[in-house]
């Protein structure tokens, strides 16, 4: 099938990068790749245009170690955040490991949530953990950002939460894979059943659940220590969504005692040409009486 030049024009051949997009001729898809040099698994994106059978083909041959190609059937859905991925073409067994700025990731995208294009927004959270400092990520998955925190802030302890089973199973082996044990630890259940006994613990929560993470705000901010601590939470809306998630933090936070400060207000990424998911960061701060 021959290259359109915009294809061409987008650097198609030979980039390294896991995200692409990609126009031919009669044909607009775009899809992600998990995995490694070795053995990667393809997930074309919902919106293509075209023939799976041939898109994956072509993936294929483009790129010679991914080794099974997935068709995104569904949005996600419910608490795991999952999609209906059907296998178009190669192996049954698509159980990967993704490398991650020298992490290791091993995950299968059929049964757990995993994004490669949020490595960057994972590192930016990472590079403000102080040494020292306890840290919880709720809503963990396969434990991208826990272990993105460890390797980059050897001197911080990490607790993740996280509900499904088969995404907690497999980030106690990431960190076993890492050799992240004892600095790492992974909790399975629902951060409102599991996070009450974290109670004044820590010096910094991570939520990356954009959809529903506000109902959790009061869990996380009892997390934090008495005296308070840094909060980044996510959040999903249109031009509106930072100032619809300070209100959120500010009003949580003023219930339980705490005063907010904004320290930075981000767009992460785009869902649609109106809709981001943001992320605002906030220091809290228990009220002196
Ligand atoms: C958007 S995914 C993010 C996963 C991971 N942080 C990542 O970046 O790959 C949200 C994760 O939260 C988990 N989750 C959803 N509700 C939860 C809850 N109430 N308690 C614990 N985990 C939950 C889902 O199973 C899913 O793995």
């Amino acid at each position: 099938m021959p290259i359109h030049p915009r294809a061409l024009a987008l650097g198609f051949l030979g980039t390294h990068f896991y995200n692409y997009q990609l126009i031919l001729k009669e044909m607009k898809y775009s899809f992600d790749i998990i995995g490694s040099r070795e053995k990667a698994v393809a997930v074309i994106k919902m919106n293509y245009e075209g023939n799976p059978e041939e898109i994956a083909e072509e993936i294929m041959r483009r790129h010679k170690n991914v080794k099974s190609v997935l068709l995104e059937e569904s949005p996600r859905e419910g608490d795991t955040r999952l999609r209906k991925l059907r296998l178009v073409k190669g192996s049954e067994d698509t159980e990967v490991v993704h490398i991650e700025y020298g992490i290791r990731i091993k995950l299968d995208p059929r049964f757990v949530y995993f994004s490669p294009r949020e490595g960057e927004e994972r590192q930016r959270i990472a590079s403000k953990v102080r040494p020292g400092e306890e840290v919880l990520v709720m809503f963990a998955g396969v434990g991208p950002y826990a272990l993105a925190v460890a390797k980059r802030q050897p001197e911080a302890h990490v607790i993740g939460v996280e509900i499904n089973e088969v995404a907690y199973k497999y980030f106690l082996e990431n960190i076993r894979i890492n050799k992240m044990e004892g600095r790492v630890e992974a909790v399975l259940g629902d951060v409102r059943d599991v996070c009450p006994r974290f109670f004044g613990m820590f010096d910094r929560v991570i939520m990356p659940l954009p959809l529903h993470a506000y109902h959790f705000l009061d869990i996380a901010i009892k997390c934090l220590k008495n005296l308070g601590g840094e909060l980044h939470f996510y959040y999903w809306g249109g031009e509106d969504a930072f100032e619809k998630a300070e209100i959120l933090v500010r009003e949580e936070a003023e219930k339980l005692g705490f005063s907010s400060t904004v320290l930075e207000r981000r767009r992460v990424s785009s869902y649609s040409p109106r809709t981001w998911k943001v992320r605002v960061d906030f220091k809290l701060e228990r009220k002196q009486h």
